[in-house]
């Protein structure tokens, strides 16, 4: 249930509703889906099993299940090498300077590099901006508190909303003290160890976000030209994806999913042998997918009914619901409640990306919690404030704009893009896909089977035609058959899962195009 709560959150309403919307709706949904059950659902089972096997952080774990550098990790040196010479001679510094640390570090300290990419790059990474979404649910709770989000058309609703994404002179207070506020607020409760605390709110929370889903669905569904919502979101239309879809949906999948990020192998250091990890995968899994289209069915008929633009990014749900909410009766209320429930979701998000990369720097640099969270907190809180005031443009810094695009090779429109594409479409697959060759090519699925018998009740070695029509034959030949579900799962995180996760890399890059 905690792997649930960490999967479902603001990825689930906030991101898959406006990356849906960019993508064209149903196709995406589609692609979306076949990412989940070819790679998610394989990754996920891989890092809770590595996870589990270990018992320890993310960079610890490369040492405790062997073969911290093989010649793998060398090769994958070599290659980022190679690639940054590339870049060189581009005359793209930047990558060719992130290219050999990661090389060079690869070479030297082999598949630790990849734990402490995953153990404090990324999160890291991420939380500068996810503090900005969270200062904008923090702006909406208190508009909804003071009764300012009544609003009646589109433009009321977007004329609230631009103004905190655009942070335009002379409006920087809002965006800037908000991403401040959260970005403290996370840190407050990992400084006093609160977060148990935060976590009894959010069971309470989580289930009201769930049941709010379902009024709204009702709401839009019975809304005049809610059927466009539906069509948009389950009648496929090919022609609707565009460029960087594929890789889009793959990204996601991680993200909402909480793979990549070293998250869910800390999960898995939790369990307990008897813990079943096929089956905790599965529920996971599903229960993310479900949480997700389901904002998707509660979104999407209210966008086409107001006539929203459904790629309008990553306001897009600030700008609809308060809409949706004021054709319920007590809309004040709802609105109140659900701008609550998402700023916890945020939240707890939040405390669960900064405590890992805290808790990796104090056991393995042995410094004082205070002393870390001293240097990163204000590190972030600068970050974090110029990403909120170029959250639209780059008009309040158009010099670091040209820096930027520039340096990151990106015509991206915003810092924010840059870092939701950079950690979500690049640094989290990467990590995956490494994830996949290490645990499949060098720890050895023999290795990862073994760990996964436990607690699995046999359902990992059973004949799959016998698992699903329930005649359960129990293998004990030691050898399972050809269609058990440890062999599938071994043969998709050696071939399909990595095949598929560089053609998507491929067509991110424009290669098929
Ligand atoms: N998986 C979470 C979601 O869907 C996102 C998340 C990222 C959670 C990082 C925790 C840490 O919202």
């Amino acid at each position: 249930m905690a792997m649930a709560g960490s999967a479902v959150g603001l990825g689930n309403i906030w991101r898959f509703s406006f990356i849906t919307g960019q993508n064209g709706g149903s196709a995406f949904l589609i692609v979306y889906l076949a990412c989940v059950i070819f790679v998610g659902i394989p990754i996920m089972l891989c890092e809770l099993t590595m996870g589990r096997a270990a018992q320890s952080n993310p960079v610890r774990t490369f040492h405790k299940l062997g073969a911290e550098k093989s010649k793998l990790s060398n090769g994958l040196g070599a290659l980022a090498l190679l690639i940054a010479v590339g870049f060189l001679s581009f005359g793209h510094f930047f990558y060719a300077a992130l290219l050999s640390i990661v090389g060079v570090s690869f070479i030297y300290f082999g598949w630790v590099t990849l734990g402490v990419i995953y153990g404090a790059v990324t999160p890291l990474f991420i939380l500068a901006y996810y503090g900005v979404v969270g200062g904008w649910t923090l702006i909406y709770v208190c508009k909804s508190l003071l009764g300012q989000l009544n609003v009646q058309t589109v433009e009321e609703a977007s004329d609230i909303m631009t103004p905190i994404i655009m942070a335009p002179k002379g409006a920087w207070t809002a965006p800037l003290l908000s991403t401040l506020l959260f970005v403290l607020a996370t840190a407050a409760i990992i400084w006093v160890g609160v977060q148990k605390g935060i976590e009894r709110f959010s069971k309470i929370f989580m289930p009201v976000l769930f049941l709010l889903l379902i009024v709204l669905i009702f709401r839009g569904l019975t809304l005049p030209n809610a059927s466009k919502g539906l069509k948009f979101l389950f009648v496929p239309d090919f022609s609707q994806l565009s460029g960087n879809s594929v890789l889009a949906a793959l990204g996601h999948a991680f993200y909402s999913l909480s793979l990549g990020m070293g998250i869910t192998i800390t999960y898995g250091a939790y369990l307990k042998p008897d813990n079943n990890l096929p089956r905790s995968t599965v529920t996971v899994a599903m229960l993310d997918t479900l949480v997700s289209v389901m904002a998707g069915l509660a979104i999407f008929p209210v966008v086409f009914a107001m006539g929203f633009a459904p790629d309008s990014g990553p306001s897009l749900i600030f700008k609809v619901l308060p809409l949706a909410f004021q054709k319920l009766p007590l809309s004040s209320l709802w609105n109140v409640i659900f701008f609550i429930a998402v700023l916890i979701a945020a939240l707890t998000s939040a405390v669960s990306l900064m405590e890992g990369p805290v808790c990796l720097m104090v056991e393995e640099l042995k410094w004082k919690r205070s002393k870390v969270l001293l240097i990163l907190v204000p590190c972030l809180c600068v970050v974090s404030s110029v990403i909120a005031l170029s959250a639209g443009d780059w008009s309040n810094f158009p010099h670091l704009g040209e820096f930027v695009q520039k340096t990151f090779l990106t015509s991206k429109g915003s810092l924010f893009d840059a870092f939701d594409n950079g950690a979500c479409q690049w640094l989290i697959p990467i990590a995956c896909f490494l994830t996949l060759l290490y645990a499949s090519w060098v720890w050895g699925p023999h290795c990862a089977v073994k760990e996964m018998r436990s607690g699995s009740t046999g359902a990992m070695d059973t004949n799959l035609w016998h698992l699903v029509s329930g005649v359960y034959d129990k293998n004990d030949s030691g050898i399972p058959s050809s269609l058990a579900p440890c062999v599938l799962w071994a043969f998709f995180v050696r071939w399909i899962s990595p095949i598929l996760v560089l053609l998507a890399f491929l067509d991110g890059l424009g290669v098929f195009r």
